[in-house]
């Protein structure tokens, strides 16, 4: 037999998202008790299985904030200076912390005018103010510069060193919560003996650490926070690395040589956890995973993104649902399976996609288009006939790249042809109402296979083949629905 003739005689079937069903298990579950925490790279947990795409109709510091305070996580997108991108994870990490580290200080020498600017700058309401060697002398806040002359010196206004109110670094939370309460104070200033000052606690703070209890973070208690980097620019990676916990290797096609040794290079010379990605195939990951020491996470699918014209053009895509089969069965032979985490990346249209993908043995699913319908999105609001929706554009896309040429006029586009579309989603409302209905239809799924968390889905959930009619089936049918609703 020849060379052609096999090909066609060694095929493979490509099942997606829209041909395989769940079938229903013995259940000892209820829906409300199923756990989704799960596990976003090698290091980092979340509580719930939900990362936003890199894309920057998507992921800002925004939605990042929403979405790792109800448990998921954001990937800050890089269609922007690294300056840009770097002031967004520092926005992310700021957002709320058990204690603050790198704290905005002020001189005592300083003006009132600066002190205001400062706190307007960073929108906060305090500064420690140090002297040689941030050695602490004093706190200002809004209140004491608020109706002040904005020329006098901040050691005029400030609450001096003799009438602070500190601790040190062993100080723990609770004790903080107490102390502050006592002196009614909102600020606590962590010094050393020496009165070197180590970090800040502030109320608002704890309290939002009450408020938000599924947030994903980090041993710090601040948000967590993923970056999206291209694997060439070692420089942006570095300067990331300081303020985020993830990095993702943003390209279409991850199993390429140039880009295999670039980012063996970024592992190399980063903390963060580093994610390779897009990945479609077994011998794609088994290349990846054994040519690249601390690879933390697998980002996978190519070609099933909503705004995704890859497989049209190129006729080249391997399906998120497939692809995540395929990254799953190369971990269980490298026996890794549960250690890297899997993201199924692209496609997701409801939930019962979600439930598909982690049965197929992902760790988390990746969503752009759900997510860039959210108030906290970037992308643009607009009205249609008396409707909302907001814009939403592949990152391949002619408007995407134009950016990216705008941003460095030096740049060349790496590819003569686009890749993806642009348009409008509907608009979704606030990040933690879609989050609302992705926990509840994950976890009535969840419910009916028997399985209490994600791990027992990987060992409990059985497919069944759908046929086209049955597909029509399983959908509403026989009834005149509006138009323009989910089904
Ligand atoms: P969605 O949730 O179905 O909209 O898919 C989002 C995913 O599509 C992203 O996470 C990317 O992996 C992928 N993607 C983003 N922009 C493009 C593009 O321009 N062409 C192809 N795929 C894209």
């Amino acid at each position: 037999m020849g060379r052609f003739l096999n090909k066609l005689l060694k095929i493979d079937t490509i099942y997606t998202f829209n041909d395989l069903i769940i079938l229903p298990g013995k259940t000892y579950v209820e829906p409300k008790e199923v756990n989704l925490r799960s596990k976003a790279s090698k290091r980092y947990t979340i509580n719930l299985p939900f990362i936003s795409s890199p894309m920057d109709t998507v992921t800002g510091s925004e939605l990042a904030i929403a979405l790792a305070r109800e448990g998921g996580l954001g990937i800050l997108h890089r269609n922007c200076s690294v300056d840009e991108q770097v002031s967004m994870a520092k926005k992310v990490k700021r957002a709320e912390s058990t204690i603050i580290r790198d704290v905005i200080v002020i001189k005592p020498e300083a003006t009132v005018s600066e002190a205001v600017e400062i706190m307007e700058t960073y929108d906060i309401h305090g500064l420690p103010v140090v002297e040689d060697g941030d050695r602490l002398v004093g706190i200002v806040t809004w209140r004491d510069v608020r109706y002040s002359d904005r020329n006098v010196t901040v050691s005029d206004v400030m609450t001096p060193k003799n009438r602070l109110v500190v601790a040190n670094t062993e100080v723990s939370i609770d004790e903080a919560k107490r102390l502050m309460q006592r002196h009614r104070v909102e600020k606590l200033p962590i010094v050393d003996d020496k009165w070197v000052l180590k970090g800040l606690i502030t109320i608002k703070d704890l309290e939002l650490r009450g408020k938000y209890p599924m947030a994903s973070r980090d041993e710090e208690g601040r948000l967590l926070v993923g970056a999206a980097i291209s694997p060439y620019d070692i420089e942006r990676a570095k300067k990331l690395d300081r303020y985020v916990d993830i990095l993702v290797i943003d390209v279409a096609h991850f199993h390429n040589e140039n880009v295999i040794k670039a980012t063996k290079k970024i592992v190399n010379n980063v903390s963060a956890d580093v994610i390779a990605g897009n990945l479609g195939t077994k011998e794609g990951v088994l290349e990846t995973l054994t040519r690249i020491e601390d690879i933390a996470g697998l980002r996978v699918g190519i070609g099933s993104g909503s705004i995704c014209t890859t497989g049209v053009v190129t006729k080249v895509a391997s399906p998120t649902l497939y692809a995540t089969i395929q990254a799953s069965e190369a971990l269980e032979e490298l026996g890794l399976h549960g250690t890297i985490p899997v993201i199924a990346d692209g496609g997701i249209k409801n939930t019962g996609d979600i439930a598909l993908a982690l049965a197929s043995g992902a760790s988390s699913v990746m969503i752009g288009n759900l997510f860039a319908g959210t108030k906290e999105s970037p992308g643009r609001l607009i009205a249609i006939h008396g409707k909302y929706y907001k814009e939403y554009y592949g990152m391949g896309s002619a408007r995407a790249k134009s950016k990216r040429a705008d941003l460095d006029r030096y740049s060349k586009p790496s590819k003569e042809v686009d890749e993806g579309v642009e348009g409008w989603v509907p608009y979704r409302g606030a990040v933690k109402d879609l989050i609302r209905e992705l926990i509840g239809g994950l976890q009535a799924s969840m419910g009916y296979v028997g399985a209490r968390d994600i791990y027992e889905l990987w060992d409990k959930a059985r497919f069944g083949y759908i046929l086209p009619n049955g597909y029509n089936e399983i959908h509403p049918h026989d009834i005149i629905i509006p138009k323009g609703s989910n089904y």
